[in-house]
């Protein structure tokens, strides 16, 4: 049987502020959403009706229920009025629990998978509504790119595409709780936040470098000591070996920079290599043409 495969692309967060907390518990945010080269990839069979698996390379990512990618499967064909099934197949790439949204971009590949396997039966703003019932980074990834994001995470503003930018992507040795995170912000009253209107401004008129340094993450104000200095190392590193601009993505703890030249990103991933776990060295990536690659 014939299967679709699918780029997962790493998202980063340019920028990510919290406004409010919602009558449902979750909050609603502000961030500025990029997607980038590092990628997972996703490949999709259908199946029967009620067969749901998902391998991956990870043995501690779960193949059942508990990966969004299965989710998604489910949820599309829940919201099609199909009684299929998917068997996926996950080469991971992206760290889990990084801020990247790994565990996302997987479901969001997997819906453009079956909507291509299925004659696509979905717009891509009704793929978008199926991906805000996986998870809230979902809808972003469906198309990726650069965009401006709020809500939950559902409402998507795409933005000028940003000029391919030499990345770092740094995932230290600690992972960071997300609604840990979340009920931190909640108990303090923040005073710094990022200049989302500047930021934006900035991407219109494709000036990396006024990108670049006004990136900003209000979670990284509320991480505790260790991972704070750690993180405040990593940026460090970035910076010295001439970074346009560091921040930590999404609840964290991955960081990454945007560089002018190869030859500074190389520099600052040899500088990173010894206070992480894993670096890469990648770009900054566009959307999803025709919201499938295969
Ligand atoms: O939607 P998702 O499962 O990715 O969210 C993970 C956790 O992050 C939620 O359980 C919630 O604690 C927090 N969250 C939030 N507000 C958002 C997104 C996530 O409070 N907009």
């Amino acid at each position: 049987m014939s299967g679709a495969r699918e780029r997962a692309r790493a998202k980063l967060n340019l920028s990510l502020d919290v406004l409010k907390t919602r009558p449902d518990g979750y909050h609603d945010l502000r961030m500025v959403m990029q997607s980038a080269g590092l990628h997972d990839d996703v490949y999709v069979e259908l199946r029967e009706g009620g067969f749901f698996l998902a391998e991956t390379n990870r043995h501690y990512i779960p193949s059942g229920d508990k990966n969004e990618a299965v989710k998604a499967a489910r949820a599309f064909f829940s919201a099609a009025g199909l009684d299929r099934g998917a068997y996926i197949k996950i080469e991971k790439r992206i760290p889990v629990c990084a801020g990247l949204g790994g565990g996302s971009s997987d479901a969001a590949a997997v819906l453009r998978a079956l909507n291509t396997l299925c004659g696509r039966p979905f717009t891509a703003d009704a793929l978008r509504e199926i991906a805000a019932g996986v998870g809230s980074d979902v809808p972003f990834c469906v198309e990726g790119g650069t965009a401006l994001v709020s809500g939950r995470g559902e409402i998507i503003e795409p933005l000028r595409p940003l000029e391919e930018t030499r990345t770092v992507i740094c995932m230290p040795f600690f992972s960071c709780s997300t609604p840990e995170l979340f009920s931190r912000i909640d108990s303090r009253s923040t005073s710094c936040r990022p200049d989302t209107a500047g930021l934006v401004s900035a991407i219109g008129s494709g000036d990396v470098r006024g990108v670049a340094r006004r990136m900003y993450n209000v979670f990284e104000d509320v991480l505790d000591r260790r991972s704070a200095r750690a993180v405040g190392e990593i940026k460090g590193a970035l910076l010295d070996a001439g970074a346009l601009g560091a921040a930590m993505t999404g609840s964290g703890s991955a960081v990454f920079g945007l560089f002018e030249d190869v030859a500074s990103a190389e520099r600052a991933a040899a500088a990173a290599r010894g206070l992480c776990r894993e670096v890469f060295l990648t770009v900054t990536a566009g959307a999803e043409e025709n919201l499938t690659i295969g």
